[in-house]
């Protein structure tokens, strides 16, 4: 195991009636941000519920972030942070509000010239932010519990990410009954996107980390059993319960201590939803099988674990397989050419923005430009 540091400062406030906790948690004084995205909270109560723990608060609305939030949004709240001299930020919605609401935070406190070079350099500029809070209504990012953030740039068709310790959410709200409402597709993103971040710490190689393997074969066990449990049931709180909470733990920074990473997917993926807009979710799947098939001899010891374990399977293959059929059982394409994207513009696209960025990732640093290409044809 190699040597970690791990501290996780976030408070989690979980189950039904937690959001009345943010009155005591919101300091009052100067006002509050409270931002939220494009209106699914006004239409299913959350708004209401977060005004009326707030009704003592001085709080400014910042509505309107879109999914995949943009830096120009983004830059338009830091204007009213700035104004309106705010001093907490409350972000209530997806991980697209949590993730602008961090940049907000980080970029309204940044000296710099330019706020888009906490993004170029993956946050090492940020040295203070605003205090973030969160009620979370979608399970699947785990923005909630991380200091990372990920925010998209209209005028250039980009999509970086940052990660700051500055940057963990004081507190977060997760009350399952807040995503009763979301559309089966987001649900189906949510199983995958945490499936995902699961892998990308745990598909690497052995590294003498037993516990951490099986709290991520747990993670995912749990989202095979109560992700399709959740479409066909709604409205059945239990599920919606361990959804929420599988999706904090597979990126709250606990399973990945002393391990090594991948991340390619979702390197790869973010170039995905930059150039094609496919939603973060449908890149993972799509890239994440792809990274396994061209990464096969070095991955495979993993894959064999993992298919014995949480499939009941022997091989490599057999293992790649049941996860194809587990994303294709809940509605998840695995191909570009489901979603109308030729894979030879995608490899070409993708590949260009790696080689300009050098950008390597795999946990032996070694999936660049070449490999980026050699993934997607794999996905056509
Ligand atoms: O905007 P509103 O109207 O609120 O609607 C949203 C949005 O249209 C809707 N929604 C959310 N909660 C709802 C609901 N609709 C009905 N009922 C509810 N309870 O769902 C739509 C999608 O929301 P979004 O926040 O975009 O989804 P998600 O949570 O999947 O976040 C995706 C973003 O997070 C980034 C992705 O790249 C993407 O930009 N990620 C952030 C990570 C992190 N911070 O650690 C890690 C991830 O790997 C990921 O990259
Ligand atoms: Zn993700």
């Amino acid at each position: 195991m190699q040597n970690f540091v791990y501290r996780n400062p976030t408070e989690i406030l979980f189950g039904r009636g937690m959001i009345s906790e943010i009155a005591t948690r919101v300091p009052a004084g100067a006002p509050a941000l409270f931002a939220y995205g494009g209106g699914s909270i006004k239409r299913n109560g959350v708004y209401d519920r977060v005004k009326a723990a707030l009704k003592s608060h001085r709080v400014v609305e910042f509505g309107g972030i879109e999914a995949n939030p943009l830096y120009e949004t983004c830059l338009t709240a830091v204007d009213v942070v700035k104004r309106e001299r705010v001093g907490f930020v409350l972000a209530v919605g997806g991980g697209s509000v949590l993730d602008a609401a961090k940049f907000i935070a980080a970029a309204a406190c940044f000296t710099g010239a330019d706020p888009w070079d906490i993004l170029r350099t993956n946050g090492s500029v940020v040295k203070a932010a605003l205090p973030v809070g969160t009620v979370l209504t979608l399970p699947a990012t785990g923005s909630e519990a991380n200091g990372n953030s990920v925010i998209s740039r209209r005028a250039t068709r980009e999509k970086l990410h940052f990660t700051s310790n500055h940057s963990f959410p004081v507190f977060s709200v997760l009350d399952p009954e807040t995503t009763f409402t979301l559309p089966a597709k987001q649900v189906r993103n949510g199983v995958v996107d945490a499936f995902a971040h699961v892998m990308e710490q745990y598909m690497t190689c052995p590294a003498d980390a037993p516990l951490q393997d099986r709290l991520a074969e747990s993670v995912l066990h749990t989202l095979v059993e109560v992700g399709p449990m959740t479409l066909a049931e709604p409205r059945n709180y239990e599920a919606r319960a361990s959804f929420m909470w599988s999706a904090t733990l597979a990126l709250n920074t606990l399973i990945g201590c002393g391990v090594p990473q991948d991340w390619a997917t979702h390197m790869i993926g973010h170039e995905l939803t930059a150039f094609y807009g496919l939603d973060h979710a449908e890149t993972l799947a799509i890239v994440m099988l792809g990274v396994w098939q061209h990464k096969l001899a070095q991955k495979r010891a993993k894959l064999e674990q993992y298919g014995r374990r949480v499939w009941n399977v022997t091989s490599a293959e057999a293992a790649i397989a049941k996860t194809e059929a587990f994303f294709n059982s809940i509605n998840m394409p695995t191909r570009l050419q489901a979603c109308n994207i030729s894979s030879e513009d995608a490899a070409a696209k993708v590949s260009a923005r790696f080689a300009e960025r050098k950008a390597a990732f795999g946990e032996h640093g070694d999936i660049g430009a070449d490999a980026a290409a050699a993934i997607l044809r794999l996905r056509a």
